[in-house]
């Protein structure tokens, strides 16, 4: 995951919809993101259409089950050719070798297997939410980072966490322990409904693996100036 471009979020509800959006960048090699709207309506059928634009696809369901159902969904996942699946850190150290043992069932000779990496907290998860809803009363931080040594423990190659998270996690957990970030937005831009944002510029100086990007980029009027822009701040670039 060196050098990893941001990693574009195609929320969008066809293949249709997806693909218009991507030939403004003109056959660019490009790292998704493809969620459960896009996987629900299309199936490994997108997947394989991004794979023929030579995109490097990070597969985001969110596997979060008994770790029998974990494994055997791991195992299909294996066979799609993506670059990186996830599962919840909150499904347990036993659902989380599951599904890497999954991954490395599924993965044929000879292939690399997709990084599994773990949910950690969503970003859009507020302390309050944490709190009064899920009645978790250790604060949200000590539960990411809990989650994240979890997930370590448990053979995973990393985790999605908010920037605001990840130089902790960072800290102590192994160097190549990978930090996926969502929840990246420009200093401008609207937060929508994530509630630990961060710039692409604080990003790179918490020393995260890799940014992943929706709404800036999707919703932008010009989705390929604003991806440069991302791009630039990401690789810390000065204008
Ligand atoms: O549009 P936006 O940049 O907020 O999109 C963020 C993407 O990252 C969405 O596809 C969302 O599902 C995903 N995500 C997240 N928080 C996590 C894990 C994934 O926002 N903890």
């Amino acid at each position: 995951m060196n050098n990893t471009p941001p990693i574009i979020a195609l929320d969008f509800p066809s293949a249709q919809e997806t693909f218009a959006f991507l030939k403004q960048f003109d056959g660019e090699n490009l790292f998704v993101k493809v969620g459960m709207e896009l996987f629900y309506q299309e199936g490994p059928y997108i997947l394989e259409q991004l794979k023929k634009q030579n995109c490097r696809i990070f597969l985001d369901l969110k596997c979060h089950d008994i770790p029998t159902t974990v494994y055997k969904a791991m195992k299909r996942l294996a066979g799609f050719g993506v670059s990186l699946v996830n599962v919840h850190a909150a499904g347990g150290s036993r659902m989380m070798e599951a599904a890497l043992e999954g991954l490395e069932a599924g993965t044929a000779a000879g292939q690399k297997r997709p990084s599994l990496i773990a949910v950690t907290q969503l970003t859009s998860t507020s302390p309050e939410m944490l709190q009064h809803e899920l009645l978790i009363k250790t604060p949200l931080e000590e539960t990411v980072l809990r989650y994240s040594k979890l997930a370590e423990e448990s053979g995973l190659d990393g985790v999605v966490c908010s920037v605001h998270e990840a130089e902790r996690i960072c800290r102590e957990t192994s160097p190549s322990f990978l930090t996926v970030t969502p929840g990246i937005r420009l200093a401008d831009d609207k937060k929508n409904d994530q509630v630990r944002v961060a710039t692409p510029a604080m990003a790179r100086e918490k020393g995260v693996s890799a940014i992943v990007v929706g709404r800036s980029i999707t919703q932008a009027e010009e989705p390929v100036s604003a991806y440069r822009n991302i791009v630039r701040e990401w690789e810390g670039i000065k204008a």
